[in-house]
């Protein structure tokens, strides 16, 4: 096994072992590509989403929320091209049965395991269906959808109307997609539930080659305030046939997984295609009316469509270091699922006590965790395996003179600071990055 595969391994066992990530359905044997988020996982992706949230809706007082159903009329994919377009080529080794997409297959004739014949491509629509009501038939299917895009280009008026907006301006959501993937794998990096993070932004015909630029400055700086090493993100460009039906121009913002580089989010044009295709099939008006020139056109969009599970992995795979005496994971403070650890050094004394009444304090703004079991020693290296980046040890002398040890992940190194400058203290790096 080489060394990234290795890697890979203690990642996802860590996950488990500390309560990340689970392997969905485990009593039952599990399902295959489904994963649960555990305590630790869950706080960790709330913060992502929080994060996402606040750097696109509470920054950019011109782009607005939405929380849009997952089932919508099945219309609106044949509408956006799903139903024709969406659809990735299935090939079988008809010696082993493995089934592989044939773009990933690097121009490969044989299988890749056993060398096999493999049939001619099929293409396979990646939407998941299912009834609305009792009864199974044609026309009650429905989609699980396979973006969260589709939701607010239906609403885009509504929207604008509602919020009384005008060009250029955007509207955000977070939510579940679903997509029957072929390969699914890469622990939670290609999954068949998953959720995402999209931005839609409505410009301007003509406006829209700058508001790209735009939006892939903003969305490159996002990673590095989540503390991503820079050296392991890069932008690809999409050519040709890389081009999804819908697009004009499209980035990929890449991340160094230790499994190769791959894919964390798109930027892409997706030109006047979504809401022409839906003027078209609804029979609604969706021009837009600029009252300065008395012009009707379709706004173009500009999409940034990132996956929270694949941020949520990347940001597991770099901050995970094993060092001498220590796994650690160094997550940026602020997303920290655990961010301050209040440890007594003895379970009497008065020493809870205090303990408790520091946790009482914090916990209204932070996430805190009480740990009193172990040597001291032991429950920093608890707590520097799930990336806490603060604890804070209470001692006798803390009865005396109402100070405690402030302890910093990183650097290991500790300082003795007053009981009531414990706020001000970590406040600065615990403060969500936005500006
Ligand atoms: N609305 C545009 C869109 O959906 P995409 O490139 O197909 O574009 C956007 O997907 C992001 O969604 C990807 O960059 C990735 O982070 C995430 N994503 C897509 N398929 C995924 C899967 N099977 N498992 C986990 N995340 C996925």
């Amino acid at each position: 096994m080489s060394t990234k595969d290795k890697t890979m391994e203690k990642i996802v066992s860590l996950c488990k072992r500390r309560g990340f990530i689970y392997p969905s359905s485990e009593i039952y044997g599990g399902l295959n590509s489904c994963y649960d988020y555990g305590p630790l996982g869950s706080e960790l992706k709330r913060s992502v989403k929080d994060f996402w949230w606040k750097s696109m809706t509470q920054t950019h007082t011109d782009i607005h929320g939405l929380d849009s159903a997952i089932l919508m009329a099945p219309r609106i994919w044949e509408a956006s091209g799903h139903l024709e377009n969406f659809t990735d080529p299935l090939v079988d080794c008809k010696n082993c049965k493995s089934r592989f997409r044939q773009d990933h297959l690097n121009g490969a004739t044989a299988c890749p395991k056993c060398q096999g014949e493999l049939t001619e491509a099929r293409q396979f629509n990646l939407m998941f269906k299912t009834f609305m009501g009792p009864l199974e038939d044609a026309a009650n299917t429905v989609y699980l959808r396979p973006e969260t895009a589709q939701g607010i280009y239906v609403n885009y008026q509504n929207v604008m109307t509602t919020a009384r907006a005008k060009l250029p301006f955007g509207i955000a959501q977070i939510g579940k997609a679903f997509r029957n993937e072929i390969t699914p794998g890469n622990f939670t990096f290609r999954t068949r539930e998953f959720e995402q993070m999209e931005m839609q932004y409505f410009v301007k015909p003509g406006e829209d080659d700058a508001s790209m630029d735009r939006w892939k400055e903003i969305r490159r700086n996002w990673y590095d305030k989540l503390m991503i090493n820079s050296e392991k993100l890069r932008f690809h460009e999409h050519q040709g046939n890389e081009l999804a039906h819908y697009a004009k121009a499209a980035y990929d913002i890449e991340y160094e997984f230790p499994f190769g580089w791959s894919e964390l989010e798109g930027v892409h044009n997706r030109t006047d295609f979504d809401l022409s295709r839906h003027q078209e099939y609804s029979g609604k008006n969706l021009q837009y009316f600029e009252e300065s020139t008395k012009e009707k056109f379709i706004p173009y969009i500009i999409e940034t469509s990132a996956g929270c599970d694949r941020s949520i992995l990347c940001i597991l795979c770099d901050a995970y270091s094993e060092e001498e005496e220590r796994v650690v994971l160094r997550f940026a403070p602020f997303i920290a699922p655990v961010q301050v650890a209040i440890l007594p050094l003895v379970k009497k004394d008065g020493l809870p006590d205090i303990m408790d009444n520091i946790a009482n304090k914090l916990k209204k703004h932070y996430r805190v965790a009480k740990d009193v079991s172990g040597s001291i020693g032991k429950r920093y290296r608890r707590q520097d395996e799930i990336g806490t980046p603060f604890c804070i040890t209470i001692d006798y002398e803390s009865k005396d003179d109402n100070t405690v040890t402030i302890r910093h992940r990183d650097s290991m190194q500790q300082e003795r600071i007053s009981i009531d400058a414990i706020e001000s203290y970590i406040e600065p790096a615990l403060a969500l990055p936005i500006d």
